[in-house]
């Protein structure tokens, strides 16, 4: 199997996203022969691939995929897709915004079945850790590593996010056996890095610490355990399962290092100098006590291992922000960031 990039028209969806413009990014580097974005902004940054489009190398069709007339612009001529547009956020958001997330729903069956339409030959898909049983994941004393059979019934995913990309995988298999399209679900595990935003953990810690919080506030106990994953590992496993799974098999992308949320504020607050007084705040959103992949299958099936360890990514993210965006800025969108998304922001955080 494997791809030859050089004769491939791939469509990105939510391509100006944090990780859809990494996959974007290194799609180019591969000399993909296209590569289309279809995005609304929504929560998508423009900065993230103006230089892309500017230069010619992305063409970009800006609207809500939602609309049929949209899907079908977007789908033409394409041979490959990297479907990542969701209404999606980050924990605060996924959580108070259960009827947004189920739009999902419904953009995920307008894409596939454009797609489908259209003669697309493959789509590889944006999934989350979220899929996951939540009732396997309550215990932190329990050192467990969720292997991809565990999604199956009784499912019990996370909310109407993790519902939405359960059905969406489920939709994508089904694709692959009766309709012998080739698909690839990918189950993201709490992605950072840069480009990353406000509304996931590892992006607050560091903006908290940017601001001088103090006391520095902690969703949760602080016992929470997770095992964030570098973007760059993201975007490489993605385009990997593009090139080696066809049937609809789902894969977790994601480290098996156990790190607690505590832990993570120490070493942010250490990285900016910062000794703030903790204080801990168990109401507000937490997610599930313990989330940790385990990615064997990503090895057996792509040779995937991530690269980056958390101490070693959270110093690449800690140094992007801090060069790229400025106290004022920040402060004016962190409060509605924490449980919102996108371009509701009062001001856009970008320094250039
Ligand atoms: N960030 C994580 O930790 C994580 C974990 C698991 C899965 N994921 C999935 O990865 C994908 C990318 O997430 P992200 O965190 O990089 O950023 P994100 O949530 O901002 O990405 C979504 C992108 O889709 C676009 N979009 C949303 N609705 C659209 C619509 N109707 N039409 C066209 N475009 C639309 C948004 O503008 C944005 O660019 C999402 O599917 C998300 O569910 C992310």
């Amino acid at each position: 199997m494997g791809l030859n990039w050089s004769s491939s028209k791939v469509l990105v969806t939510g391509g100006a996203s944090f990780i859809g413009s990494t996959i974007v990014d290194k799609l180019l580097e591969r000399g993909a022969a296209s590569v289309r974005v279809v995005d609304d902004f929504s929560s998508g940054v423009r900065t993230n691939i103006r230089q892309q489009v500017e230069a010619g190398d992305v063409e970009l069709v800006e609207g809500d995929l939602r609309d049929p007339d949209v899907a079908e612009k977007s789908v033409q001529g394409v041979d490959s897709i990297f479907h990542l547009a969701a209404d999606h956020g980050g924990r605060g958001y996924v959580d108070l915004h259960q009827y947004d997330c189920s739009t999902n729903f419904g953009l995920d069956a307008t894409l596939f079945g454009t797609a489908l339409k259209a003669e697309v030959e493959r789509i590889t898909f944006a999934s989350s850790g979220c899929i996951y049983p939540l009732y396997l994941q309550g215990d932190v004393n329990e050192i467990l590593y969720l292997t991809e059979d565990k999604a199956g019934p009784p499912y019990d995913p996370d909310g109407l996010y993790g519902m939405a990309k359960l059905a969406g995988e489920l939709t994508l298999q089904a694709l692959a056996r009766e309709q012998g399209m080739k698909t690839a679900s990918c189950r993201y595990f709490t992605v950072y890095g840069p480009r990353g935003v406000e509304n996931h953990a590892v992006i607050a810690m560091i903006a908290r610490a940017f601001l001088r919080q103090d006391p520095f506030e902690v969703w949760g106990n602080g016992e929470q355990i997770r095992n964030w994953t570098y973007v760059d590992d993201i975007a490489e496993g993605t385009i990997l399962a593009s090139e080696k799974i066809e049937d609809g098999t789902a894969i977790n992308l994601g480290t098996m290092e156990r790190v607690r949320v505590i832990d993570a504020v120490h070493s942010v607050c250490e990285m900016a100098g910062h000794d703030p007084e903790i204080r801990l705040d168990p109401d507000k959103p937490t997610g599930p006590m313990n989330r940790v992949a385990d990615n064997s299958l990503a090895k057996r099936l792509l040779d995937w291992e991530p690269q980056t360890l958390f101490a070693e990514g959270l110093r690449k993210t800690y140094d992007w922000y801090v060069a790229n965006k400025r106290p004022e800025d920040v402060s004016a969108i962190f409060d509605f960031m924490l449980t919102g998304r996108g371009k509701a922001a009062p001001v856009a955080a970008e320094k250039r």
